[in-house]
């Protein structure tokens, strides 16, 4: 099919726009939030062709669009008295309401329910496309399904170029996120989305409403979506997006320290630190970062990196809708760089006593983290697991869980490949590290402290706040390791001379602790004095 290109500065293109719709076809159209996807809602044929050309899920329901309340009677069951105020202060504009619908609505609009969403956008040429078609529309947002949403023609081209009939230039979407949903179905009203009308402002209308708990967090297997829309993973760049809670210092210092290329998704003026950087609003103003995130995450891709960091908005206002998409972006992994505890990084030659040192400053009061225990904590990660399958083949998998001797064997053949292996499970090993370090502030450790081999070869070192070498001669580690482990001269021999050298520990740590035997308590002092 050829997608018609039409712009809503030529009033004959808008009437040929309606002319589409009013014969069952699919229109892409401007809205003040979000492109929509438009067809006649009353139209189920039409309807139906909407979910094939995103590949939305069929349970996903549509919210219908008017110019004028007079549409609104016949779509309903009964017309909620607390529509009026709603659209006194809200319509035209970024609200939708959810309420009891008439049997006029086609089952394709809300499959399952017997509710409706409905919204009158303040976009001009929606209006005017809505009122010559002389129907409402169901649309939802003009992307690819899981996409982020468009607010741009060129977005919406990207994706549904030769599925649709038609796409209507109107430039670009001035909130730049998707409508508020809130439903009267429910007592109190309940916020199904966040968007661009506030809670505080539907509150000074409502009263007291209610938030669904899938608007902040992810819902547990089995728990009903109030809102369909929120359960999938949605307005996802191909990159793994990771949302960093902390200050703008925290969060340089955190990106500067990654190991493999990461785009930085900051705020305006911020951008210049990095090597690749989008910013997508201004620090403290929710509608600013509304308006430039989706574009954002569609440039996240364009920048080739594997991964993007997002600093995180106010969670209040309209950045609440802003937090919203990008936990969803995210998959839900957020980390929060909002310490306040001293950070210790440990590491060392096999043998040189790290351990030793860790249990030292355990007695101290220090919370000890083992990197090897998140490693393996890592992989047991379902979405880690599908990403070393693409990669290194699904027979690495032996029933749901990862063959680690297999895949160790397949990595360690080629530096490529084990590369690729600390490159995905590496920043899940940190986002687990950095929820223990919470651990440790709760339980009143007074620093916590990190034990890991490859400390300086992963992005483990972005969340110290100073690092720690253990070292000793290289006969004592020899006799040590052979009787810790049980093994031959030989084979502690082998496993020695595959690290790397001292210099390169001593060369990159903050502190140097000298375990050969000597006095360590005294040693032990130089980290303690530093927390
Ligand atoms: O700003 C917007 O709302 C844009 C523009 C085009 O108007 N539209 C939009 O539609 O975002 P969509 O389909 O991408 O998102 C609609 C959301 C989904 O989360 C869906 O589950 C929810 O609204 N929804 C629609 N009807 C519903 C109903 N009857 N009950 C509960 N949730 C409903
Ligand atoms: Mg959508």
């Amino acid at each position: 099919m050829k997608t018609l290109k039409l712009n809503s500065k030529i009033h004959t293109d808008l009437e040929t726009a309606a002319e589409i719709l009013g014969n069952g076809g699919l229109v892409a159209i401007p809205t003040e939030t979000v492109y929509g996807l438009a067809a006649n809602a009353l139209d189920a044929e039409a309807v139906k062709k909407i979910f094939v050309a995103k590949g939305r899920p069929n349970d996903n329901p549509l919210i219908v669009h008017v110019s004028s309340l007079e549409e609104i009677p016949p779509l309903v069951e009964t017309v909620d008295e607390r529509l009026y105020p709603l659209a006194e202060k809200f319509w035209p504009g970024p609200l939708t309401v959810i309420m009891k619908k008439s049997p006029a609505v086609p089952d394709a609009v809300s499959p399952n329910l017997d509710t409706v969403a409905i919204r009158m956008p303040s976009h001009p040429d929606a209006r005017e496309i809505i009122r010559l078609s002389g129907v409402p529309l169901a649309a939802p947002s003009a992307n690819a399904s899981g996409k982020p949403s468009p607010t741009s023609v060129s977005h919406v081209v990207d994706d549904l170029d030769g599925k649709i009939d038609a796409v209507v230039d109107g430039g670009i979407c001035s909130v730049g996120v998707e409508s508020t949903v809130v439903t009267l179905a429910t007592e109190p009203p309940t916020l199904l989305r966040p968007g661009g009308v506030t809670v505080e402002e539907l509150e000074s209308v409502l009263g007291k409403i209610a938030i669904s708990p899938a608007v902040l967090e992810k819902l547990k297997d089995g728990e009903k979506a109030e809102s369909p829309g929120m359960k999938y993973k949605h307005y996802a760049p191909k990159a793994r997006v990771t949302v960093v809670k902390g200050s703008f210092e925290k969060y340089k210092k955190f990106l500067l320290a990654q190991k493999e290329a990461a785009c930085a998704v900051c705020f305006e003026g911020e951008g210049r630190y990095f090597e690749n950087a989008i910013e997508y609003g201004k620090e403290n103003d929710g509608a600013s970062q509304a308006h430039g995130l989706f574009e954002a995450l569609r440039e996240v891709d364009e920048s080739g990196c594997g991964s993007a960091f997002v600093r995180c908005p106010m969670i209040d206002g309209v950045g609440l809708a802003v937090y919203n998409r990008l936990i969803r972006s995210a998959a839900f992994r957020v980390i929060d760089l909002d310490i306040s505890i001293p950070v210790i990084g440990l590491t060392g030659q096999t043998g040189a006593g790290k351990s030793t040192v860790s249990g030292l400053l355990a007695e101290n009061g220090v919370y000890c983290i083992d990197a090897d225990i998140l490693a393996r904590k890592a992989v047991e990660n379902p979405e880690v697991i599908s990403a070393l399958a693409e990669y290194f083949g699904n027979d690495i998998i032996v029933d749901g869980s990862l063959d680690r001797h297999e895949l160790a064997r397949r990595a360690f053949s080629d530096a490529e490949k084990q590369r690729m292996l600390n490159a995905t499970v590496h920043p899940e090993v940190t986002r687990l590290a950095v929820e223990e370090i919470h651990k440790a502030e709760k339980s009143g450790a007074n620093a916590a402290l990190i034990d890991a081999a490859l400390l300086f070869e992963s992005d483990l070192t972005a969340i110290c706040s100073f690092t720690v070498t253990v070292i000793a001669e290289k006969e004592t580690r020899l006799e040590r390791i052979m009787k810790r482990d049980s093994i031959s001269r030989e084979d502690a021999l082998i496993r020695m001379n595959a690290q790397k050298d001292e210099e390169y520990y001593i060369g990159k740590a903050d502190i140097v602790i000298n375990n050969n035997g000597g006095n360590l308590a005294e040693e032990i002092r130089k980290i303690l004095s530093k927390i």
